[in-house]
């Protein structure tokens, strides 16, 4: 077996694991690989969360019986087909996405994988598109935070209006390589984590979490909020 003594050793070995477990966790999906396949063709940043992670998403969406899904920052759609694959016969996902170019990547590969029917892309910065989406009485079951880090706490304002109880709220990136721990980080997104992570704790319609995560993506985390 490979030793692991130093921290690249164990950054490698935190990867091994993670390919181990998506090995056996998440079947090869050729949708999935196409996603990623054609969003590094298109020249999109290599963001999206990992195998496992998306998989994550879908349970988590799946086990709150979720049939209305909001995501906020779609990327490529890797995240979203995840998401999209959670849903029942007749649900519904509206993904927000600033970037026309990513919105037109993501809007081939939902189509690939066949939930072109379920899932909606809304081209715009979010905080325009949230206030539309509540003007148009939306509720949805389970939300996923993964855009822009600095807009995080509006981003949370808007999903506990557009949530009731018993809604999950999920948000990517929450531990940045552990700065979110440096008090006197310049970081512009890792100021914004450490706003949304100090207002979500202390949000009192939820009951919330976080956890850091290991492995192909790198060191970061997920935060969890069930609406009370
Ligand atoms: N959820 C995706 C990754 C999203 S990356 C996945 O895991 O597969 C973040 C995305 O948010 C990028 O595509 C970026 O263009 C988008 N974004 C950044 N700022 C935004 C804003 N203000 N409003 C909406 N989307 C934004
Ligand atoms: C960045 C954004 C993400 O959503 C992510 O998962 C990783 C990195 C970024 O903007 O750097
Ligand atoms: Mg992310």
């Amino acid at each position: 077996m490979t030793q692991y003594h130093d921290i690249r050793q164990k950054e490698q070995q935190w990867e091994d694991v993670d390919d181990y477990l998506t090995g056996l966790f998440v079947p090869d999906d050729p949708a999935l690989t196409e996603t990623l396949k054609s969003s590094d063709a298109a020249g999109l940043p290599q963001i999206a969360v990992s195998a496992n992670q998306g998989k994550l998403l879908m349970i988590l969406a799946k086990s709150c019986g979720a049939k209305s899904i909001l995501e906020i920052g779609t990327l490529g759609g890797y995240s979203t087909i995840w998401l999209g694959r959670a849903l029942p016969a007749g649900g519904k996902l509206i993904s927000l996405e600033y970037s026309e170019k990513h919105a037109e990547v993501a809007r081939k590969n939902i189509a690939r994988a066949g939930l072109e029917n379920r899932v909606e892309v809304r081209i715009g910065a979010a905080v325009e598109s949230l206030p539309k989406l509540a003007s148009e009485r939306l509720e949805f079951d389970f939300i996923f935070i993964d855009a822009d880090k600095q807009g995080y706490c509006d981003y949370l304002d808007w999903s506990l209006k557009l949530t009731h109880p018993g809604s999950l709220i999920v948000a990517d990136n929450v531990v940045r390589d552990g700065q979110v721990v440096d008090p006197n980080s310049k970081d512009e997104m890792v100021q914004g984590i450490q706003r949304f992570n100090k207002k979500l704790a202390a949000e009192k319609l939820v009951d919330a979490s976080a956890i850091q995560t290991v492995g192909s993506k790198g060191y970061d985390g997920l935060a969890f909020a069930v609406v009370k």
